[in-house]
């Protein structure tokens, strides 16, 4: 799919830019914003959707000053050329702001985590509508370190129904324990694990949806599981979400893998028939890493 350009010509006489879904600044348009102290707020308009995706999970790594060293290396090794896949950076949520700021609309911006809540006295929970202002546009919903602290199905769809509520575009998060796969149960889980969130979800909501398929097992270890069995259980999320939502919308829903992803695994796992790109952890905390794996999308 053709992702919009943004050029410096079309920012020449902007106070205030708002960046389609998916668009792409050229490095002189973002020069020229930045001088002109111009910040773009990157919307989910009408704007064709990215075909592909990398989301880089920073878990609890980097303070704000590290998140911002990281966006202006990111830019200016970004300046060879543009990104074949939308690239999403996900900070713990001190660093949203600052990095929203500093990436100039190099990349995108989510979220880990959100309340449940809209809004109230919940000590601690920082809701949709904090991390929108703060310059997110993507949440990470039901990843399996959260799951593992006791989130279930029930939380997380609570979760998702409060992102889209609020404007944002989660990141669904679903994926079987080793003994789960090695019970012969790992379809099962994830069949289960979607149609808990999914089920009953609007056609305009499955629309903002994505899913990262995350084998929990692989996350954070170094292993990955075979191309054949990445490739069976992407179809099999993209046929469960056929059966449990609208065909047309769910058909739609970006599908990415995630799990020990790295620069020199990225193009296999990334061009699997139905992966619609990846959730990094460990490999995309250097501004190297996580390149790497984009020019791989
Ligand atoms: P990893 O983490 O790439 O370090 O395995 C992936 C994730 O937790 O989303």
């Amino acid at each position: 799919m053709q992702r919009p350009l943004i050029t410096a010509k079309d920012v020449a006489e902007q106070r205030d830019l708002v960046i389609p879904q998916g668009a792409l600044l050229t490095p002189l348009a973002r020069d020229l914003l930045r001088k002109r102290g111009v910040r773009p707020r990157p919307v989910d308009g009408p704007g064709p959707r990215p075909a592909r995706y990398v989301v880089a999970n920073w878990k609890s790594h980097k303070t704000i000053g590290e998140a911002r060293r990281f966006a202006a290396s990111f830019r200016e090794l970004q300046r060879t050329g543009p990104l074949a896949a939308a690239a999403v950076i996900c900070p713990p949520f001190t660093a949203i702001a600052a990095l929203s700021d500093a990436l100039f609309g190099s990349a995108q911006v989510g979220a880990q985590d959100l309340s449940p809540h809209d809004e109230g006295a919940h000590t601690g929970e920082v809701a949709a509508r904090h991390l929108v202002e703060a310059g997110a546009a993507f949440v990470i919903v039901g990843h399996s370190e959260r799951r593992h602290a006791g989130e279930d199905d029930a939380l997380v769809r609570r979760k998702t129904r409060v992102a889209l509520r609020g404007g944002l575009q989660p990141i669904l998060c679903v994926g079987e324990t080793r003994d789960e796969r090695q019970s012969g149960r790992a379809e099962a889980v994830v069949r289960d694990q979607l149609r808990a969130v999914v089920e009953g979800l609007d056609p305009e909501s499955v629309r903002r949806l994505l899913v990262a398929y995350e084998p929990r097992w692989a996350i954070g270890t170094g292993l990955t599981p075979t191309s054949d069995q990445v490739a069976e259980m992407l179809a099999h999320v993209r046929a469960v979400l056929v059966s449990v939502a609208e065909e047309r919308a769910a058909s739609l829903v970006p599908v990415l893998y995630g799990g020990s992803v790295k620069p020199k695994n990225a193009a296999e796992l990334l061009h699997l028939p139905g992966c619609a790109g990846a959730l990094v952890g460990g490999a995309a905390l250097k501004p190297e890493g996580f390149l790497g794996i984009l020019a791989e999308a």
